[in-house]
């Protein structure tokens, strides 16, 4: 399981669920300090622990059920589960909403990466649908409709880590050369209400505790301990 140290401070998770309107007028601030602001410590962090999830789910795809064919499905619903509830439905639409269209504001010539990124927010959500239909087609159907799963993810994960290198190696410098303190102090409170549990940074929400204990107990390394 991932554990780290820094990310969102509890200020963050307090003030999480209030997200800041879109259309903020550009920021006029001096250029934030030498420090990593917290918001690129939040962002790094997430894909840290998505990477995880991505890594330990190909390596369970490749292993098969072995003798525990139900804990084995049930622990890749879960991590599909997760990746839509979390990369899906939290990361992806805050770089979208406000990380991408911030640094925009600021280098205009980030555009042709930037598209290709909104493109593959866009597919992601739909890409992991069919990860979720292809894992029930090998549980339900049989190990008939194993490789079509397998080739799949294994397509998925090459998709993912590129989108996050592209992200770590194009975006996230131009944004912390260019962003200002005001842009930084919005998007850590933006990305400081993601509360991704993978990371190792947050306290469970309850209702999902369940889900997160069964990934590490029985997903193997990187994420979990199986
Ligand atoms: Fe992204
Ligand atoms: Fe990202």
């Amino acid at each position: 399981m991932l554990s780290r140290g820094c990310g969102a401070s509890r200020r963050d998770r307090a003030d999480g669920s209030k997200l800041v309107a879109m259309t903020l007028p550009p920021s006029t601030t001096t250029p934030v300090s030498a420090a990593t602001p917290a918001a690129l410590r939040i962002i790094r962090d997430e894909h840290a622990a998505l990477r995880a999830v991505l890594h330990s789910l190909q390596l369970m795809v490749e292993r098969g059920p072995g003798d525990d064919p139900e804990g084995f499905f049930g622990v890749l619903r879960s991590m599909l589960f997760y990746i839509d509830e979390y990369p899906e439905r939290r990361h992806h639409p805050r770089e979208s909403n406000f990380l991408f269209p911030r640094v925009l504001q600021r280098a205009a010539w980030a555009m042709p990466v930037i598209s290709r990124l909104e493109q593959d927010h866009v597919h992601g959500e739909r890409d992991v649908r069919e990860l979720q239909h292809l894992l029930a087609g090998w549980e339900l159907v049989g190990g008939s409709r194993r490789l079509p799963l397998a080739q799949a993810v294994h397509r998925y994960v090459s998709f993912y880590l590129e989108h996050m290198r592209l992200e770590e190696t194009q975006v996230l410098p131009l944004a912390q050369q260019y962003l200002g303190e005001d842009e930084w102090a919005e998007l850590a409170e933006v990305f400081g209400a993601n509360q991704d549990p993978m990371t190792g940074l947050h306290p469970r929400e309850p209702v999902y505790d369940r889900l997160f204990t069964q990934i590490v107990m029985r997903a193997p390394a990187p994420i979990g301990l199986g």
